[in-house]
């Protein structure tokens, strides 16, 4: 294959999530120029909908315009909140109506409902919300929230979606909230609050948030997601020959860990700054086929790259030798079992690939990949074996395609765009 052309990548996920709901609950009417307006985009904005948030429809190539309600004007919503496949959606909204003084039940798809909510009710309980759970550690919960009270509190999870939550629950009941990580997560809630003017102090693992009185409506244009350029990003390295030019992605060092994996692994990647929006600083990516080694990556840089690994782990089977992935145990409640079905897929299309409770080993080689793969309708494991398909020689049959459409409803478009025989 050829890589060549230049692209610009679907809006980014983190930040559309954001500004859905800081539009939402801001004071006026707010433009999101260029959102992501995949189904978890569209789950956050019909949950949002859904508690009083004027949020026009979100269309590719449109700016969407939303009516705020204020930090206080959310209403009770009349049926369950379906968050669909997001679990940014249900980490944010349960923070959310954990201020409000109404009932709201919270569910989703069957992936969604099977992943872990405690990490987010169990600081929203000391806030003073109540939960009742119907399915232990997953959703459907319903949420009974009203005055919250300021929360000084540990996270055992690295999680940006966690710390989004006790964000927006401490700006919608207007109590401060100090949290520590144990490993620094992307900071996207930080950088767009204090874009908006409010107060938060952070350092590497900790930050304090002080709430606003009111949050200003805003003109934002998201970034590209470097998460979904990450597919392209890969694509290219393993062409024949070529370059390919993606621009306007997001570049905030909270979400690049892959790049500085891949600068380890030898790929031809160089990345020029161009410019910043509401904090967040963009770049242009210029990628050349690479013959890659294998890499090592420490727990430590796991939440810079949580989103890329499958990506990763399909170059490390294209690499010299043996990469190691550790601390990765996280990827098991992610959208699927990620770290199980990446080693059981690479080893279906004939790599070496082996997964423990928390580490994944990939043997790299020049093998022909052939075999089936089983996504489990999990987006980003579609995306990463059809980037592998694109090797010369490949026959990977996916068991569907459609999970794309989650966070990159263009994903096999762009894939052609980009790729040449
Ligand atoms: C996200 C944070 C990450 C990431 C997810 C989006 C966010 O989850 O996997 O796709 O927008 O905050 P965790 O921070 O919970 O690992």
């Amino acid at each position: 294959m050829i890589a060549g052309g230049s692209i610009v990548p679907p809006g980014d996920k983190s930040i559309t999530h954001r500004a859905l709901v800081l539009g939402s609950l801001a004071d006026g009417t707010s433009a999101i120029e260029g959102p992501l307006t995949s189904l978890d985009a569209r789950s956050m904005a019909g949950a949002l909908r859904a508690l009083g948030a004027e949020i026009a429809p979100l269309r590719p190539g449109r700016r969407v315009v939303l009516r705020g309600r204020g930090l206080r004007g959310l209403t009770a919503p009349r049926g369950s909140l379906d968050c669909g496949n997001s679990g940014t959606a249900a980490r944010f909204i349960l923070g959310i109506t954990a201020a409000y003084p109404f009932r709201t039940r919270i569910t989703g798809d069957a992936s969604l409902r099977r992943r872990p909510m405690r990490r987010v009710t169990t600081p929203l309980r000391l806030m003073g919300a109540s939960f009742e759970e119907e399915n232990g550690d997953g959703l459907p919960l319903v949420v009974h929230g009203g005055r919250l009270k300021p929360l000084e509190y540990q996270s055992p999870t690295a999680s940006a979606q966690v710390k989004g939550a006790l964000m927006f629950a401490g700006l919608a009941a207007g109590v401060s909230v100090a949290i520590r990580e144990p490993v620094r997560s992307r900071d996207h809630t930080e950088r767009m609050l204090r874009a908006l003017g409010a107060r938060v102090e952070a350092d590497d693992l900790a930050l304090r948030f002080t709430p606003p009185a009111t949050i200003p409506a805003f003109d934002l244009r998201v970034p590209g997601d470097p998460s979904s350029a990450a597919f392209l990003v890969a694509a290219a390295l393993l062409a024949d020959s070529g370059e390919l030019e993606i621009r306007g992605v997001g570049v905030n060092p909270t979400r690049i860990g892959f790049l500085k994996v891949l600068e380890r692994m030898d790929a031809a990647i160089t990345v020029s700054p161009t410019g910043e929006v509401l904090g967040e600083p963009v770049g242009t990516l210029l990628v050349r086929p690479s013959r890659l080694r294998a890499v090592r990556v420490t727990p430590e840089e796991v939440p810079s790259l949580i989103d890329e690994i499958p990506i990763l782990a399909v170059l490390a089977s294209r690499a010299e030798g043996t990469s190691v992935f550790r601390g990765v145990e996280e990827l098991r409640v992610k959208e699927s079992d990620r770290l199980g079905l990446l080693a059981t897929n690479l080893r279906a299309v004939g790599a070496a690939a082996e997964a423990t409770t928390d580490t994944l080993r990939v043997t790299g080689g020049d093998a022909r990949p052939r075999g089936k793969v089983e996504t489990a309708r999990d987006h980003r494991l579609a995306m990463a074996f059809a980037v592998l398909n694109t090797v010369r020689g490949a026959d990977i049959r996916l068991s569907e395609r459609k999970s794309v459409a989650v966070s990159y409803p263009g994903f096999f478009d762009h894939l052609a765009q980009v790729l040449h025989s």
